[in-house]
């Protein structure tokens, strides 16, 4: 059965770039993307690796592990590695698993049959403190993901988890959230002290509190 928001991400044992991981216990107590791509040595692939290398820091700024994975090996992908720093100006700096068997592919459901019998799709998970699914997408292998895209999805749910407030739609890191209907006005004068705007009963929009 395929995972949902909820669910315990499964934990696994296996290989990457930087040495062997035993999946739980390298998240730790922080945040994790695990995220799939196609195959090595292909060219949206490794504009992605490259992308994200690039934007490492700010996923640390944020508490938050990457980890890619493929259905390659560790040999295949520490080859790919020396091209990706090349033609990215980069440097890889976060594991690749190696999974050539699809353990891990199929442990998250990474290979839809009907879009690939082989490979993985593009698939991401974003991985909370509490070991949890927090987000699910799954991108076909022609599309490059937008790495500065999942980032703000990080920020929300990051807000979520440390204010209780959500985000509304097309949200960017500064601007007005929403407090969450389960707040009722009284405790939301308290807990925003910034005040809050009332424009429905339901639709309650307050300063971003971490600013
Ligand atoms: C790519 O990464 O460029 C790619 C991989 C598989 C299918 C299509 C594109």
């Amino acid at each position: 059965m395929s995972l949902r928001l909820g669910d315990i991400a499964p934990d696994f044992n296996a290989e990457t770039t930087e040495g062997p991981i035993s999946f739980h216990s390298w998240l730790g107590t922080g945040w994790g993307v695990l995220f799939s791509h196609p195959a090595d040595y292909t060219p949206v692939c490794t504009t992605e690796l490259g992308k994200l290398a690039n934007l490492k820091e700010e996923f640390t700024k944020r508490n938050v592990k990457v980890a890619a994975i493929s259905v390659d090996s560790v040999e295949s992908h520490n080859g790919w590695i020396k091209d990706i720093n090349e033609t990215q100006s980069t440097t890889v700096n976060f594991p690749i698993i190696g999974d050539p068997e699809a353990k891990v592919a199929t442990l998250y459901d990474m290979i839809h049959p009907n879009a690939s019998d082989k490979f993985t799709v593009r698939s991401v998970f974003i991985i909370g403190p509490d070991k949890k699914i927090k987000l699910i997408i799954s991108y076909p292998a022609s599309t490059g993901r937008n790495f500065v895209e999942l980032l703000r999805v990080i920020d929300s749910l990051q807000l979520t988890a440390n204010y209780g407030v959500a985000t509304p739609a097309d949200w960017k890191d500064g601007q007005d959230v929403v407090i969450v209907p389960a707040i009722k006005d009284e405790e939301a004068t308290t807990k925003f002290p910034k005040g809050f705007t009332k424009i429905k009963p339901y639709l309650r929009m307050t300063p971003q509190p971490n600013k």
